[in-house]
């Protein structure tokens, strides 16, 4: 962005933000939208990880990954074609131009609420003060309002040094020119399934450790069930309650050992064991902002630290009293943005409830979720009523030829016997990630099976399952 400019130091702004990606970005949209004078300081392009390392690049690779499933199966549909083969190098030329183009439609938008921006290093210090370092020009300023939005990195565990070349994290693996043709990924959690799938689908032999007892960890039971079936069909070794020992170089790749003596190896290893926040870049000096033994730094319901009028959102975080860790998701940074914005503005936000936020992983096949799962919820002591349909009775899915996965609704049991509340809705299957729409209300809005089953759903569609799912709460259903 190169616009650090040096009269800006002049300026007093009404609020200053460290850091451009999801939580950043969209707090500077929603303060500018607001009128308020903002700065924001990136020191690399805003965007953030989701736009440039995470999110984006990672759903337009597993996309390329589904044309090509599309493309081998399409005699099924009396479409004869060659078999298809992958040129990855226009594959990443595709997915550098839809990030270029976020990017730069992200920029238009910063400049049209007049964000200031400031590239390099922000640090905060006392008095709400903002230094800017290693970018095009240093400075520094103050603001009424201070919002940290420094994100997340990469982790890797001992004896994996990151070496971009056979030992890489998600950062490398985007931005691969060829495709490996094995890949041992460490951690089954969403980056690793996702990696996993797309590499898998790819033609790559994939090999998953997982260190706890099964992959997706957070995700209901039967859901996990049907991405493991799946994964198991299509070569896909996941090995869960595996202890990763070390590696030894190869070949051209590397021996994994773990478990018990056992070992595999690959050309690459996927690194997918989580990500640490970025809050030892921020300063942070002669202020009160708290940062916990893990590096978080801590923030209230309303995204406040302890330093007056400074505000903390995103990765970066973990709130005060909050039952498990704080999702990492670019959704809940957007949210948390406007909820500080809002409470800066003097409004009086509703705080986030995080047990409630919508999931979605783009593994094949896919899965979304909101709410709790069928063993959060009797976790939490509640007595639960279940309904599940599975695609393969769907037309639509039967049309498009991807029949496996299931929509489960978790409801609390009344007294009677009658279901109430939604408590979850999780979805396994096609397009999933584009469903779960009425599921989020549902559980958000509290709904019940009645206050939602008269409602049409369009036919044929996939999305009405989920209704057909809710209907048979009811105690009356239309096809199962
Ligand atoms: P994660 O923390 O969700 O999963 C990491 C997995 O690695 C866990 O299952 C853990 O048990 C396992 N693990 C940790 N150490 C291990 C070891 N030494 N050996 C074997 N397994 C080990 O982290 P992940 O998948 O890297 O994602 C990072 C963050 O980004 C998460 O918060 C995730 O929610 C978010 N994310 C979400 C996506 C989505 O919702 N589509 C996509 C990508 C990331």
């Amino acid at each position: 962005m190169g616009t650090g400019k040096v009269e800006a130091v002049a300026d007093k702004f009404d609020l200053a933000i460290i850091g451009g990606g999801p939580g950043g970005y969209a707090a500077a949209l929603y303060a500018g939208g607001a009128g308020l004078k903002v700065a924001l300081v990136e020191r690399d392009k805003v965007g953030g990880t989701c736009l440039h390392r995470g999110c984006i690049p990672a759903k337009e690779l597993l996309e390329t990954a589904h044309v090509f499933r599309t493309v081998a199966e399409a005699k099924e549909f009396g479409v004869h074609t060659d078999a298809p083969t992958v040129d990855f190098g226009v594959s990443q030329a595709r997915k550098q131009k839809v990030i270029d183009t976020l990017h730069k439609g992200l920029q238009g938008l910063l400049k049209a609420r007049k964000v200031t921006m400031f590239d390099g290093t922000g640090t905060l210090g006392a008095n709400r003060t903002v230094t800017v370092s290693g970018g095009s020009a240093d400075t520094s300023f103050t603001a009424d309002h201070v919002i940290l939005a420094s994100g997340s990195g990469v982790r890797t565990i001992p004896g994996f040094d990151i070496d971009g070349k056979i030992v890489m994290t998600s950062d490398e693996v985007l931005a691969l020119d060829r495709l490996p043709q094995s890949a041992v990924v460490i951690g089954g959690g969403p980056i690793g399934c996702e990696f996993a799938s797309m590499l898998s689908d790819l033609g790559a032999q994939v090999t998953v450790l997982e260190a706890l007892p099964q992959m997706l960890t957070g995700c209901d039971a039967d859901v996990v069930d049907v991405v493991a079936r799946s994964f198991r069909r299509r070569g896909i070794d996941v090995r869960t309650g595996m202890t990763v020992n070390g590696h030894t170089p190869a070949g051209k790749g590397t021996t994994v050992s773990f478990g018990e003596g056992e070992q595999v190896t690959a050309d690459v290893v996927v690194m997918s064991v989580g990500r640490r926040p970025l809050a030892d870049t921020l300063g942070l000096e002669g202020t009160a902002v708290e940062v916990n033994e893990r590096g978080f730094v801590v923030v209230d319901e309303y995204l406040r630290t302890p330093e007056d009028g400074v505000y903390a959102v995103g990765d970066l975080i973990a709130v005060r009293g909050m039952n498990g860790p704080h999702p990492a998701l670019a959704h809940v940074g957007f949210a948390e943005a406007m909820i500080a914005v809002q409470h800066i503005l003097g409004e009086d936000p509703t705080p986030m409830n995080y047990s409630g936020v919508p999931w979605c992983i783009y593994c094949h096949p896919e899965v979304a979720f909101a709410g709790l799962s069928e063993q959060a919820a009797k976790e939490a002591g509640y007595d639960v009523v279940v309904s599940k349909h599975k695609f393969a009775g769907n037309g639509r899915a039967l049309i498009i030829g991807e029949a496996d996965g299931m929509v489960k609704v978790i409801a609390e049991k009344l007294p009677d016997g009658k279901a109430g509340r939604i408590l979850g809705v999780h979805m396994v299957g096609p397009w999933v990630t584009e469903q779960l729409g009425a599921g989020y209300l549902s559980v958000n809005w509290e709904a019940t099976p009645d206050d939602l089953a008269h409602l049409v759903q369009p036919h044929p569609t996939l999305s009405e399952m989920f209704g057909e799912t809710v209907m048979s709460l009811t105690g009356r259903g239309l096809h199962g």
